[in-house]
């Protein structure tokens, strides 16, 4: 029962949505950037972290406090840049939330939520549970408001000078609904 329990205490339960792990079951530190009440986000954005790869959780949280070190005790950003971030555990890691502003994409982060797949996807592509979940916190967030319904989807490169999401996952990601 105890066991049980604590399942499901570390998983955010949104009508509609998947499981999200929450930053404080990945995390010790505390965000320091401050709720903003936003109109729903016009756009998605998909990154990739350029970095390692993951496969289970126990690995992932650790890249996850890696990404995290380097924004908030390098770059001094309030919390890890992006909103949300997925393994290919399969698993949704909350960042700074739907509620926060991210540091993913200039000039876009207010009106966008960032979503970032850990690894580097320029040659290959992220296992399709990667994919799956992505693509499952897309919806919901629109499901949940947090993006409008008439959403535009985009890789981070069609905003900004950049490689990321990769050649590979931008690929995959022109194919999903509402790209643009
Ligand atoms: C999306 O819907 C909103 C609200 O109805 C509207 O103001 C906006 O122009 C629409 N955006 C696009 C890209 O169609």
């Amino acid at each position: 029962m105890k066991v049980f329990l604590f399942f499901f205490s570390i998983i955010l339960v949104v009508q509609g949505c998947p499981p999200i792990i929450k930053r404080s079951e990945w995390s010790t530190r505390t965000s320091h950037c401050v709720d903003k009440l936003l109109p729903s986000r016009p756009y998605a954005v998909i990154h990739h972290t350029a970095g390692n790869r993951c496969f289970n959780m126990v690995d992932c949280k650790r890249q996850l406090r890696n990404i995290e070190y380097y924004h908030m005790q390098e770059k001094k950003w309030c919390d890890i840049g992006y909103n949300f971030i997925i393994g290919e555990d399969g698993n949704i890691y909350e960042g700074r939330g739907w509620t926060k502003v991210g540091a993913h994409t200039m000039k876009y982060n207010r009106i966008s939520l960032g979503i970032s797949i850990m690894g580097d996807f320029m040659y290959v592509t992220p296992n399709s549970k990667a994919l799956k979940a992505a693509q499952s916190l897309i919806k919901c967030s629109a499901s949940s408001g947090y993006l409008a319904l008439n959403y535009t989807l985009k890789g981070h490169r069609q905003l900004g000078n950049t490689d990321c999401p990769g050649k590979a996952l931008y690929q995959v990601i022109k194919k999903w609904p509402r790209w643009g």
